[in-house]
């Protein structure tokens, strides 16, 4: 369990991002001027806050199942900090949304009433799991982010970088509540690796479809596919993408854990980075 936080639970940090600066994503291809990384991100940024509202739903389903009182704080924890990720990216995305990217419709009543529909339309557990895999997703991807230096070095908005440090950082300090309410509230393994299995199906070509949708709603990428087909190919070969499926893939091995992968130490690093006696975002907190 990385238990690294002061409290000894992930804790939600109360944290505000300004995106109203006018240095701050002002310029739309605002990922190393590259358009599809851009689209890619932007993308991301706008299926965060619904996605993480959905998780909350998930454990909420659950909630009274769950006795132990450490795991019941750690909830808490967890909802606190996808509550906050939610409405920091949903900034972001506004400044999106304004710069032209098509992200807008993720994020509207009409896109919330169709997730509720299909949320119902599954148990509490396959939803509870879908959770628990996303977490295995987005802690990959964490870890990616606050290891690599090829990733750390992509020219783009300070501001931007911060909001994704710390997104990252404290998706690695909650990664393994889900999995263990899922657990804890009876989800079986049958279930867990068969809902990954299903997800892990789908990723490729729901990232490929929702990317070439993305840029085919942009003007200046219609009018520049070679650009487009350089820049794709540079994504998908690149230090996000490179070597993710087989560890996304380990999720599925039967008895496999999240803190089975230790962030531990890098976890650390970035806490005393971000929040530490001069941490780069210490001055970000309310
Ligand atoms: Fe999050
Ligand atoms: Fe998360």
């Amino acid at each position: 369990m990385a238990v690294l936080t002061p409290t000894g639970y992930p804790k939600a940090r109360r944290i505000s991002f300004r995106f109203d600066q006018p240095e701050s994503a002002d310029r739309k291809y605002f990922v190393d001027g590259d358009m599809v990384f851009s689209h890619f991100v932007a993308g991301l940024s706008g299926s965060f806050p619904p996605g993480e509202e959905s998780f909350i739903r998930s454990v909420r389903r659950i909630a009274d199942r769950i006795t132990d009182p450490t795991l019941k704080k750690r909830i808490a924890g967890f909802v606190g900090q996808e509550a906050t990720h939610g409405n920091e990216h949903r900034k972001l995305n506004e400044k999106l949304v304004e710069l032209g990217y098509p992200i807008g419709w993720l994020d509207t009543e009409d896109q919330l009433r169709r997730m509720l529909r299909i949320e119902g339309a599954v148990s509490e557990m396959v939803h509870l799991a879908m959770t628990a895999a996303a977490e295995h997703y987005t802690a990959v991807l964490a870890e990616r982010v606050l290891t690599s230096d090829e990733i750390q070095s992509i020219p783009a908005e300070p501001e931007f970088w911060n909001l994704l440090n710390w997104h990252a950082m404290e998706e690695l300090e909650h990664k393994s509540v889900a999995f263990d309410a899922f657990r804890a509230a009876g989800g079986t393994e049958g279930t867990r690796i068969a809902v990954m299995a299903a997800m892990y199906a789908i990723t490729l070509p729901l990232t490929y479809g929702a990317l070439a949708v993305s840029l085919a709603r942009d003007p200046i990428a219609r009018r520049r596919p070679l650009r487009v087909a350089r820049e794709a190919y540079s994504l998908f070969r690149g230090p996000i993408f490179r070597g993710l499926l087989p560890q996304l893939a380990q999720y599925m091995r039967p008895g496999f854990h999240p803190d089975d992968i230790d962030t531990d130490q890098l976890l650390s690093h970035w806490q005393t980075e971000l929040f530490g006696e001069n941490g780069v975002l210490v001055d970000h907190l309310k």
